[in-house]
């Protein structure tokens, strides 16, 4: 068996291995104190250090402002489809929402459950391949929010500058956070599951605005209000504290290797290798227009769904790994995060040449 393939997967992905070493270690032994990381008590001054960190090296890496709350929460980032509405929308009240894929949907229909959700804009006729420009829809005056996704992983489209409104933004970043510089001071909420770009699944971050946690409703339950966990420093109930620990862990990671804007150079560079290739022969398609490439997740197609078949699995025997599209397009999809290697985008181009001389 080799040491390491390389991992295309669209999330749980790819984590820097010197983050996988550390943890390997911790959990075992933390800091050689005789105690697993997992066996520490969350209120331990130990873990509340690591939690501190963490949330420090978020604070830190997004310069974040000090008028908004960094939290640790779990339930995934679907639960936050509907804590949004739940704690900021009162039953009359609605929410813009841009539908560019599957998970801005997801939300879209939490919203309508709980408030009104008005969608401004659709890419469902075109199966999601672009994300809207400035200026192809509008927002209410009696909205209360701008809601999208700014990267939507299964169809492989990233909003390259984000929408500008008057009315304060909330985006899902699951899949694009700590990827790039963001103006926080422009959103109302920001929320990413970590198992993409952050860490392990398990803990999803919220960024949040502390005028917006005293707009629930009265009879919102406990744990789904943000002002519970805002309170308590994430610590009202037992947090996810090994996916904790290691956020921090690739914080740290990210840190070290330059911060947020030399991961967006990477990033930028590594997709530009595969796209590059995409757009030099018609035997690969990408499925993104180009204006709304996504530099996080590449989906392409081949000629035919057999020779798709065939493509991820010798792929796979060669080590590079998880390339099959979601269920709802098909076709291919390589998911190249932050921590994923520019050699093993290398290898998969490298790939794709000898695939389509071998079958064109
Ligand atoms: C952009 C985006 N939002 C939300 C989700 C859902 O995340 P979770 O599984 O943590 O609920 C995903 C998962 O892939 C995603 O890519």
């Amino acid at each position: 068996m080799p040491d390491r393939i390389y991992n295309f997967s669209p999330g749980p992905a790819t984590l820097p291995q010197e983050v996988l070493k550390q943890a390997s270690k911790d959990i075992v032994n933390f800091n050689d104190k005789g105690i697993g990381l997992i066996e520490l008590s969350h209120r331990s001054k130990e873990f509340m250090a690591v939690a501190d960190e963490a949330e420090s090296l978020v604070r830190e890496l997004l310069e974040v402002p000090d008028n908004y709350k960094v939290l640790f929460l779990q339930g995934g980032a679907s639960t936050q489809f509907a804590m949004i509405p739940m704690n900021l929308l009162g039953a009359d009240q609605k929410g813009t929402y841009l539908n560019t894929g599957t998970w801005a949907k997801k939300a879209i229909k939490e919203a309508n459950i709980i408030a009104q959700a008005d969608v401004a804009y659709s890419s469902e006729d075109t199966t999601f391949n672009h994300v809207p420009a400035q200026g192809d829809y509008s927002v209410a005056d009696d909205s209360e929010y701008l809601y999208f996704v700014t990267n939507n992983t299964i169809y492989g489209t990233q909003f390259k500058d984000m929408p500008v409104s008057d009315k304060m933004l909330i985006a899902d970043m699951s899949s694009d956070i700590l990827s790039r510089k963001i103006d926080i001071s422009k959103f109302g909420i920001i929320f990413a599951g970590a198992q993409k770009n952050m860490g392990p699944a398990g803990v999803t971050v919220v960024i949040i605005r502390e005028d917006l946690l005293d707009r629930a409703p009265e009879t919102l339950p406990t744990m789904l209000r943000y002002k519970t966990h805002a309170d308590k420093g994430s610590m009202f109930n037992t947090p996810p504290c090994f996916a904790i620990y290691c956020v921090g862990l690739v914080c740290k990671w990210v840190k070290a290797n330059g911060g947020v804007e030399a991961m967006a150079k990477m990033d930028a560079e590594k997709a530009a290798i595969l796209y590059d290739m995409i757009d030099s022969t018609d035997f690969y398609k990408g499925h993104a227009q180009q204006d709304s490439r996504s530099l996080m997740n590449v989906t392409f197609n081949l000629p035919s769904p057999e020779l798709e078949t065939q493509f991820i699995a010798e792929a796979a025997a060669q080590g590079l790994d998880g390339l099959k599209g979601h269920r709802s397009i098909g076709g291919c999809r390589a998911s190249i995060y932050n921590a994923f290697p520019k050699q093993g985008v290398l290898d998969l181009v490298a790939f794709m040449q000898e695939f389509e001389k071998n079958n064109s």
